[in-house]
């Protein structure tokens, strides 16, 4: 499964490289906001942190003209910018273009298999399927998923499917069970995947062990 970093902090960026296991980065307008510098600047330091990997820069229009001036603006940028395009009507019009273009989109906000099956049709690249947002309102926002997950595979589309929205590791757990291609997250997020317990005080114990018995390597 492909990790993504859900960020618009390029600090957080360079440190996710770092660890050589991030394979994109998703932005979004509220997190390209909070990193508090200019969208196309942040996009293409981050495309620079991350060589080869697939970086989602969002259309901020909601008509389809505008929507596709914009698309095609960002995704002259760098090669590597996926266009990210909501799921309304002229954003899977966009998607249909863009798609035929060989341009590759990533739709977001997507909550329903009905939703993602648009998506997939009009050629999506990626299918953002969000989970933390519906899991708010008690509701269990990995069905989507892995529906969404079994109609890619029972149809033969293309698309990847994104979980989005992750609020903690079990949710990448749950991404993994469900089959998802790609889990976006929050950079704490994805530092707590490194965590447990167990793993700090085995290590304190064996490097006790060791250095009580005097031993070096080489
Ligand atoms: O970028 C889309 C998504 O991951 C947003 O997550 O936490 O704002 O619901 P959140």
């Amino acid at each position: 499964m492909k990790l993504f970093v859900d960020t618009g902090d390029v600090e957080e960026v360079r440190k996710a490289a770092e660890w050589g296991v991030l394979d994109g980065v998703t932005t979004n307008p509220t997190l390209i906001a909070k990193g508090g510098k200019g969208f196309k600047e942040t996009v293409l330091k981050i495309c620079e942190l991350v060589p080869g990997g697939a970086i989602s820069a969002e259309v901020i229009a909601t008509d389809y003209d505008t929507m596709l001036k914009e698309a095609l603006e960002v995704s002259s940028w760098h090669p590597q910018v996926v266009v990210k395009v909501p799921l309304i009507e002229p954003g899977v019009r966009l998607v249909k273009t863009l798609s035929d273009k060989g341009i590759r989109t990533n739709v977001t906000l997507v909550f329903t298999v009905s939703q993602a099956l648009m998506a997939a049709k009009a050629g999506a690249t990626y299918i953002s399927n969000f989970v933390g947002r519906v899991d708010d309102l008690s509701t269990d926002g990995m069905t989507a998923v892995a529906n969404t997950v079994a109609m890619v595979d029972t149809y033969g589309f293309q698309s990847e499917v994104l979980v989005a929205s992750v609020r903690h590791p079990l949710h990448v757990v749950q991404a993994i069970e469900a089959g998802a291609h790609v889990a976006t997250m929050p950079f704490k997020i994805m530092e707590m995947m490194f965590k447990h317990p167990l793993t700090d005080s085995g290590l304190t114990r064996f490097l006790d062990d060791w250095n009580k018995a005097g031993l070096t390597i080489g």
